[in-house]
């Protein structure tokens, strides 16, 4: 899978890029990522991207010109066109569905908005794909960026180890629970215990426990994830559990 990031700030994503699971998925070559400075697309002598609002205001807005024109030419540049994702806190709120959904495209170009965001322009003329990180403000569409590819690349075969360990996350197997506890060695730290059912290898229980794990957290701290939820949710079909903490 390939992405692109179209950003005035590049060198945000060096420590990024350079560590831990998406490094090596780089290095085995399952994921790319191709970092662009818009100011390279800049007409202005002083590579200037952004302009005071028409109509007054406070702050700067990115200019139409060159973040389209960076879009249009980085569009052209691999095999197929990708999907424009434009991060903004106005867009469609990020979920695992949504991830899921992204994860599908073979190339994502994600665009990096900075100062008060991008002129409305950009929006009509690209059309983008407008996706928000939350309900909340940062000064900056990259750590957005940031969010978007570490939860995408999870999904992308062979990046994880071990095909099976997203199946159980939080909000997968259809978004609707939260994931059970987790544990591992040693057996007993201060008085607290691992629940017993996990050590005693009977998976087909532990199946059970997890699963009704799944849907007391969730009822407890996320309800509103619960309406689609049926009972058949506290049997999980899957017994054969990978996740298995060691034995200590
Ligand atoms: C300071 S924000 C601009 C916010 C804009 N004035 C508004 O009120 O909608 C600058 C950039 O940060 C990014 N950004 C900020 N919050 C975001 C969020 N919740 N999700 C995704 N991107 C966000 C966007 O790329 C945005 O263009």
């Amino acid at each position: 899978m390939r992405f692109d990031l179209l950003t005035l700030f590049p060198e945000i994503f060096a420590g990024f890029l350079g560590q831990s699971l998406l490094k090596k998925a780089i290095d085995r070559g399952l994921i790319r990522v191709h970092v662009h400075d818009m100011r390279d697309w800049s007409r202005d002598k002083h590579q200037k991207v952004d302009d005071r609002p028409y109509g007054g205001g406070p702050g700067m807005v990115l200019r139409v010109e060159p973040v389209v024109e960076c879009a249009e030419d980085v569009q052209l540049q691999g095999a197929e066109r990708g999907h424009v994702v434009l991060l903004s806190p106005q867009g469609r709120r990020l979920t695992q569905a949504i991830v899921e959904e992204l994860a599908c495209h073979r190339r994502l170009i994600l665009l990096c908005g900075r100062y008060e965001g991008f002129d409305q322009r950009v929006v009509e003329l690209l059309r983008p794909d407008e996706v928000s990180v939350g309900d909340y403000v940062l000064n900056g569409g990259e750590v957005a960026a940031m969010v978007v590819i570490d939860a995408v690349m999870r999904l992308v075969p062979g990046v994880l180890g071990d095909e099976n360990s997203h199946r159980d996350d939080s909000f997968s197997s259809g978004g609707r629970l939260l994931e059970f506890a987790q544990y591992t060695r040693p057996r007993e730290y201060r008085g607290l215990h691992v629940p017993d059912i996990l050590l005693s290898g009977d998976h087909e229980e532990i199946a059970r426990w997890r699963g009704e794990q799944s849907y007391c957290k969730t009822r407890e701290r996320r309800s509103d994830l619960l309406p689609g939820a049926s009972a058949g949710d506290l049997d999980r079909e899957e017994t054969d559990n990978t996740k298995r903490p060691a034995d200590g």
